[in-house]
């Protein structure tokens, strides 16, 4: 009779303790974010231990953390229902970031965890083009995830005949170099666009492909012509 009342009552309290997370978060390089984790009971927990944690802890609920990129904030409604949100910021998100991000609770009520999976992607920092007299060059650094470039020429395809190397860098992000031999004499005017191809996950779990950056390699009439306006300008500032 007492084991039947006590499963009982286990079971209505547990019944009424949840955990929510969001299932997955896609971040953009470089985004603020704050990952939510809500606690909703019928009457005020006991809790022995409330915490965040990736592959080691992060922060108890009502303490702070001393990871500089990370910002605990923790708070408990007044009053029953009793709801307890507790959150986990993350400043300036990277790729070193992503991880499945634990929200666990150990109260006298229960024990109860749910989680969060964080991506990271669209990163994309400095990025350079180049014409030398037998071939075009875009640079793009710390891109994440890997990207593969795509080439055209007026309007014309040149994909396929570039070459691209990938390589990975101590950030875990990469370099994306990528040339194509020029198609005709060296003074030819034409621009050689370059374009950085990135495979982004949406919502939908679906990856597509996304143009995140374009470069021009201008051709070399048109770069005489910017040296020659330079040449102005500096002949100007020594009068
Ligand atoms: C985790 O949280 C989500 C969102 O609130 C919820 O739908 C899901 O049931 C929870 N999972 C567990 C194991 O509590
Ligand atoms: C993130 O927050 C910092 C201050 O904490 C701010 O300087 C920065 O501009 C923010 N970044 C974005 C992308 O909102
Ligand atoms: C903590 O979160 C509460 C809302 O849940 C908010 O009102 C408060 O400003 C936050 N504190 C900090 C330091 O961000
Ligand atoms: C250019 O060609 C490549 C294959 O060589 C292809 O993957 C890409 O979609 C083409 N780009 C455009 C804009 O048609």
């Amino acid at each position: 009779m007492i084991g039947i009342l006590w499963l009982l009552s286990t079971l209505s309290i547990t019944g009424s303790l949840e955990v929510h997370t969001v299932a997955k978060y896609l971040a953009t390089c470089g985004e603020n974010l704050t990952l939510s984790c809500d606690v909703v009971a019928d009457n005020a927990l006991e809790i022995k231990r409330f915490y965040w944690m990736e592959k080691q802890d992060i922060c108890d609920f009502g303490e702070d953390t001393d990871r500089t990129d990370f910002r605990c904030n923790g708070t408990s409604s007044k009053a029953t229902p009793m709801i307890y949100k507790f959150s986990l910021s993350i400043s300036d998100v990277q790729p070193r970031h992503e991880g499945t991000y634990h929200c666990k609770l150990r109260a006298k009520e229960g024990v109860k965890n749910n989680k969060t999976v964080l991506r990271v992607q669209k990163c994309v920092g400095d990025s350079t083009s180049g014409k030398t007299a037998e071939e075009a060059t875009c640079t793009f650094k710390d891109v994440y995830p890997a990207s593969s470039v795509q080439w055209s020429r007026g309007g014309e395809n040149l994909t396929h005949l570039a070459t691209t190397e990938v390589k990975k860098n101590a950030e875990g992000k990469f370099t994306v170099i990528s040339s194509v031999k020029l198609q005709t004499e060296p003074s030819d005017s034409d621009d050689y666009d370059c374009s950085l191809v990135m495979p982004v996950e949406n919502e939908r779990n679906q990856t597509v492909a996304q143009t995140l950056k374009s470069l021009k390699n201008s051709g070399g009439r048109m770069a005489t012509a910017q040296r020659l306006i330079l040449a102005i300008v500096f002949g100007t500032l020594l009068v």
